[in-house]
């Protein structure tokens, strides 16, 4: 059984996103800069933020959190994200989910424009992506993608199961999937007897936010099993949806968790800032008419 970690992939891929950003800032005159707005103080958005300046910083990429109160207003949040939107020196914002309640989701969507969208979450940037469209992929998928091809790892042709319905990765996932010819089941907390369809899988992603929800009764024999799960543990350990010891008995291959699409997510965040930087360095270049 493989462990696919995220460690080699980001050593192989550091030296070429070093010397990415070095362009950007001789082009520019500063580093490519993301903007982070946490509202509230849920305790796994707190590290997810500082997992991301981490990486941001260690590639030279100007990475601030703006970190506001839970009682901030929707209306507040929607006028900073206005003037990010227009600032210069801005190039990626993202907004941490979850947000608190007095925030519609969904609504939240549409408040940064397309050009600074790192996250891929805008209707626009959706459409682009499901439609084959340049613009930004969305990260989780984008890094189980990455993740995938590093260790030569082809879902074309082959059976993908994917558990989770998520904007954030469910959905987005089906679609990355299907643009690279697998054939896709998708299950989430409805479907019926989830195991013969996760049985099916050659490649099985499971991202439901349940721990220990995918044993080895759920995995055909030599799958590969992508876990996207981060949960805590009553120990307080980080802990995936797939129960790591058992279903390697069966599977040919796992991600683990900590140290599997965790920072494989992080990574694409800061290759789409970077690539945010590029395209504001080609439009500067060749304004419009
Ligand atoms: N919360 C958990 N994962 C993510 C993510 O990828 N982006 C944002 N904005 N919030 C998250």
């Amino acid at each position: 059984m493989k462990r696919l970690e995220a460690r080699p992939y980001r050593e192989q891929k550091q030296p070429e996103l070093l010397k990415r950003v070095d362009r950007c800032k001789h082009s520019l005159g500063r580093a490519p800069s993301l903007r982070v707005i946490l509202v509230g103080s849920d305790p796994a958005s707190a590290l997810y933020v500082s997992n991301k300046e981490r990486l941001a910083a260690s590639l030279g990429i100007h990475a601030t959190t703006i970190r506001l109160p839970s009682e901030a207003t929707p209306e507040s949040v929607r006028h900073l994200v206005e003037e990010l939107n227009t600032a210069n020196d801005v190039d990626g914002i993202l907004i941490q989910r979850p947000l608190p309640s007095s925030f519609s989701e969904t609504q939240t969507l549409l408040w940064i424009q397309p050009e600074k969208d790192v996250d891929a979450f805008h209707p626009e940037s959706v459409g682009r992506f499901t439609l084959g469209l340049p613009g930004f992929a969305p990260c989780t998928p984008d890094g189980c993608m990455k993740l995938l091809d590093f260790y030569g790892y082809d879902v074309g042709g082959k059976t993908a199961c994917v558990v989770g319905r998520s904007s954030i990765v469910g959905k987005p996932l089906v679609q990355a999937l299907l643009r690279r010819n697998a054939t896709v089941i998708h299950c989430h907390s409805k479907s019926q007897n989830l195991s013969s369809f996760t049985q099916q899988a050659d490649f099985l992603f499971v991202a439901t936010g349940k721990p220990g929800l995918i044993g080895k009764d759920h995995v055909k024999p030599g799958a590969v099993v992508v876990d996207i799960g981060i949960s805590k543990n009553t120990a307080g350990e980080t802990v995936g949806d797939v129960l790591f010891d058992e279903v390697a008995t069966v599977a040919s291959a796992i991600t683990p968790v900590p140290g599997g699409i965790g920072p494989m997510t992080v990574l694409s965040l800061m290759e789409n800032t970077v690539a945010a930087a590029e395209a504001r360095i080609t439009l500067l270049k060749n304004p419009p008419a």
